[in-house]
């Protein structure tokens, strides 16, 4: 099950960045398969411990990193369809419900996924997105603008600067909660763990969004997950009760000086959240003292 931990792990990765990525008109579904594809590592993850195996935070960089050099739409659904069918060659063993939903979900995804690289929506041909399919991929071109926002050389280095930092650790917390999450026997903690890897996966893919459109999307690197089995959870809750602060904070220092309404409030919005992490943390701690 471990490799099936890194290969779910490997496509969420894939299939969330790519949503922010395609054309509008397939977001909808690439997002949902993104999803689908973070529950899969999920199951995958209590599988493994279930059979008293470890996992890690690994996943295959190299297959992640392609990303950076596919050049139009296209090559990207290509991308897509191909890390599905390497998936689907994983599913020997489809007696174990969990192989066999993993593959239910992949073959229909990998149908949906053909059909848009024929330009094709629900069945009928779609000049508008062939045309699309055809476009140029510049998230990485380190090179573009926001729509309709001007921003000073200042305060667009400050927002590039938050976005690379953020994105990294969004990615790192989806990883972390979801790991403790899997090893938690208690309702409390496993809802807070659930709910905020569930609030990470959505500031990554807004803080992604932004990072495109600026043309600085950066991919995420593994995480050390096995090194946090032997550290103390109570530890581990009260310092991300400091980083989630410290993120709130982030927030408010870069929503005073960006100088755009839109962008200040979509930060405010975020830093409230990020009060709320802290809170929900704060309840994790408190059952787990109690318990103690
Ligand atoms: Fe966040
Ligand atoms: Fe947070």
């Amino acid at each position: 099950m471990e490799k099936q931990v890194i290969r779910q792990h490997t496509s969420f990765i894939k299939f969330i960045y790519s949503s922010v990525l395609v054309p509008e008109s397939i977001q909808d579904l690439v997002e949902d398969i993104g999803f689908f594809k973070y529950r899969h590592m999920c199951w995958a993850m209590e599988e493994s411990v279930r059979e008293g195996e470890e996992f890690g935070g690994t996943f295959a960089v190299d297959e992640v990193a392609e990303l950076k050099k596919l050049k139009t739409q296209r090559e990207l659904v290509n991308y897509l369809i191909s890390d599905l069918e390497t998936n689907l060659r994983t599913y020997s063993n489809d007696n174990l419900p969990t192989i066999a939903r993993f593959k239910n979900d992949d073959l229909y995804f990998l149908e949906q996924l053909k059909e848009i690289k024929e330009g094709r929506l629900k069945g009928s041909f779609k000049p508008e997105l062939n045309r699309q399919l055809e476009e140029p991929i510049t998230a990485f071109s380190q090179k573009g603008k926001l729509k309709g926002v001007e921003l000073t050389s200042e305060t667009k280095n400050a927002l590039i600067f938050f976005l690379m930092e953020e994105i990294f650790k969004e990615y790192e917390l989806i990883l972390i909660y979801s790991f403790y999450k899997t090893y938690s026997q208690n309702s409390t903690t496993n809802s807070v763990f659930t709910d905020l890897a569930y609030d990470s996966i959505y500031h990554l893919k807004r803080f992604a969004q932004l990072a495109k459109e600026l043309g600085v999307l950066t991919l995420p690197r593994p995480i050390p997950l096995k090194k946090y089995r032997s550290e103390d959870i109570i530890q581990f809750l009260k310092e991300n009760i400091e980083e989630e602060r410290g993120a709130e904070k982030n927030c408010l220092i870069l929503a005073e000086k960006i100088g755009n309404d839109q962008l200040r409030d979509f930060l405010l919005f975020i830093s409230r959240q990020e009060v709320y992490h802290a809170y929900l943390l704060e309840r994790a701690l408190a059952t787990l003292k109690e318990k103690k």
